[in-house]
C-alpha cells in the first residue's frame, strides 16, 4: 500500500509540471478507475474518453478539483447531458413514464458499463419490479386464465421476445420504458387484440 502511494506521489509530481490539458492527455483515468468499465457492455460514450462527460476535472489532485458548475466535473447535468447525444424526442410526449419525466435516467441506467442489456442497473424485470412490486404477485393481464398472471420475465429469464428478436422477454416487451402514444405506456395497445401481436389466438 505504501509502495503504491509512493508511486502515485511520483506520478503526481511529474504531472504537476504539465498544463491541465497535457495532463488529461497524459493521464489514464483507467489507471485508478478501471473497475467501472469492466462490465459486459461498455457505454459507447465511454469509448470516446472520460472527458467527453467529465470535462471540468483537474485530476492532478485526489480528491480531484472540480472547475465546473456541475457535480463530478460533468459537462452538464443529467438528463441534459444524456440528451446532448440522445434524441430528446425519445423521452417526451403526452405520456411519459414518471421517472423519465423527472430526469431520473440514472435510476435505471449506469452511465459507464453494465452486465445487463441497455446499460440497465439491474436485471431487466427486477429493475421494473423494484418500483412496481405490486405487479409481481398480481394477476397481470390474465386473471381468470391463471392465478399467477402473465409471465413477466422474472422467473424464466431467457425467453426470447417474439416481436424483438435478440431481446429478452420482460416488462419492456409490452411496455415502452420511456414514453408511449398509447395508455399505460403500452407498445401494442390494451385490448384482447393486442394479445395477437404475440399469440396466434
Ligand atoms: C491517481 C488515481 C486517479 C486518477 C489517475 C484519476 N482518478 Fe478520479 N478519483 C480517484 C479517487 C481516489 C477518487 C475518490 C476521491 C474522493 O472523492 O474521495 C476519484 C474520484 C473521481 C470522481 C468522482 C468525483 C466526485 O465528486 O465524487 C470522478 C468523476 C473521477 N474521479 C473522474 C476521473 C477522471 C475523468 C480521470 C481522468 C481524467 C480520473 N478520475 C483520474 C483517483 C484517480
Ligand atoms: C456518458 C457520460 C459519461 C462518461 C463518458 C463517463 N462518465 Fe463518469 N459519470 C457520469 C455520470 C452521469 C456520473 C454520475 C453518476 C451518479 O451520480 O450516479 C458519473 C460518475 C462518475 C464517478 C463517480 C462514481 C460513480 O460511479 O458515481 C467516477 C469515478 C467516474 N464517473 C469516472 C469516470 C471515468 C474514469 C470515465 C472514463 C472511463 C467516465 N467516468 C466516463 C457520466 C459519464
Ligand atoms: C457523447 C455522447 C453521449 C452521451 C453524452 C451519452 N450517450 Fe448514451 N450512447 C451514445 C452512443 C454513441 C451510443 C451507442 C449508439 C446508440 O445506441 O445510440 C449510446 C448508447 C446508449 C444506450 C444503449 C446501450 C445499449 O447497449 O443498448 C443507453 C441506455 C445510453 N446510451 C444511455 C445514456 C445515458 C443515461 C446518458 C446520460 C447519463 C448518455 N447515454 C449519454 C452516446 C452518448
Ligand atoms: C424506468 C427506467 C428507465 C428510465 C428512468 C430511463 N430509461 Fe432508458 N431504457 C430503459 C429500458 C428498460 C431500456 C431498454 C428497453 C428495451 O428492452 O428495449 C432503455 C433504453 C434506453 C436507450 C437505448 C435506446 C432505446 O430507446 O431503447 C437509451 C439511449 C436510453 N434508454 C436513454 C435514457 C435516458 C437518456 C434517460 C433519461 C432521460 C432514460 N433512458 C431513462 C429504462 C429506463
Ligand atoms: C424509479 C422507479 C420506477 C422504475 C424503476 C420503474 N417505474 Fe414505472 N412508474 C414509476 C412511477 C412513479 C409511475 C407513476 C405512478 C404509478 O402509476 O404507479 C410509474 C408508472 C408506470 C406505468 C403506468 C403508466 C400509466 O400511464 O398509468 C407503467 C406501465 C410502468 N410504470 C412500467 C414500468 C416498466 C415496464 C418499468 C421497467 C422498464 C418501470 N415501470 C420501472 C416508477 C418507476
Ligand atoms: C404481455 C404484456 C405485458 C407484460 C409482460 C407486462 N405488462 Fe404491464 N401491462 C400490460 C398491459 C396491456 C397493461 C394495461 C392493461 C391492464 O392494466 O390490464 C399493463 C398495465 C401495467 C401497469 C399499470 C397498472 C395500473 O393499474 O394502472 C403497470 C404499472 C405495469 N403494467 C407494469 C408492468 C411491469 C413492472 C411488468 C414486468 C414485471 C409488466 N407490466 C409486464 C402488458 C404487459
Ligand atoms: C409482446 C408479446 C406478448 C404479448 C403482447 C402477450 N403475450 Fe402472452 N406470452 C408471451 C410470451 C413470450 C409467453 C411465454 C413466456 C414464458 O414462458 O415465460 C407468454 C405466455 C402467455 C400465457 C401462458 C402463461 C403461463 O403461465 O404459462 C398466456 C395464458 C398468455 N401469454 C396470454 C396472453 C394474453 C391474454 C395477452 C393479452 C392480454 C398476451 N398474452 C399478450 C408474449 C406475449
Amino acid at each position: 500500500m505504501q509502495l503504491r502511494n509512493a508511486a502515485l506521489a511520483t506520478v503526481f509530481a511529474l504531472l504537476l509540471a504539465l498544463t491541465a490539458s497535457e495532463v488529461s492527455a497524459a493521464l489514464d483515468c483507467l489507471y485508478c478507475h478501471r473497475p467501472m468499465t469492466m462490465n459486459k457492455t461498455v457505454h459507447a460514450a465511454v469509448h470516446m474518453g472520460c472527458p467527453t462527460c467529465h470535462e471540468n476535472l483537474d485530476v492532478r489532485r485526489v480528491p480531484h478539483l472540480n472547475k465546473g458548475p456541475f457535480p463530478k466535473g460533468l459537462r452538464a447535468e443529467v438528463p441534459a447531458l444524456c440528451i446532448s447525444c440522445h434524441e430528446q424526442a425519445l423521452f417526451e410526449g403526452n405520456m411519459v413514464h414518471a421517472p423519465v419525466n423527472t430526469g431520473l435516467c440514472l435510476e435505471c441506467h449506469n452511465p459507464h458499463s453494465s452486465n445487463y442489456p441497455g446499460l440497465l442497473k439491474k436485471k431487466p424485470a427486477a429493475l421494473c419490479l423494484n418500483c412496481h412490486s405490486d405487479i409481481e404477485n398480481s394477476e397481470h393481464l390474465i386473471s381468470g386464465l391463471s392465478t399467477k398472471g402473465h409471465p413477466l420475465g422474472n422467473i424464466r429469464e431467457n425467453v426470447e421476445d417474439p416481436k424483438r428478436p435478440g431481446k429478452t422477454f420482460y416488462c419492456a416487451s409490452c411496455h415502452e420504458p420511456h414514453r408511449s402514444t398509447l395508455p399505460k405506456l403500452s407498445r401494442y395497445g390494451l385490448g384482447m387484440t393486442s394479445c395477437q401481436t404475440c399469440h396466434d389466438k
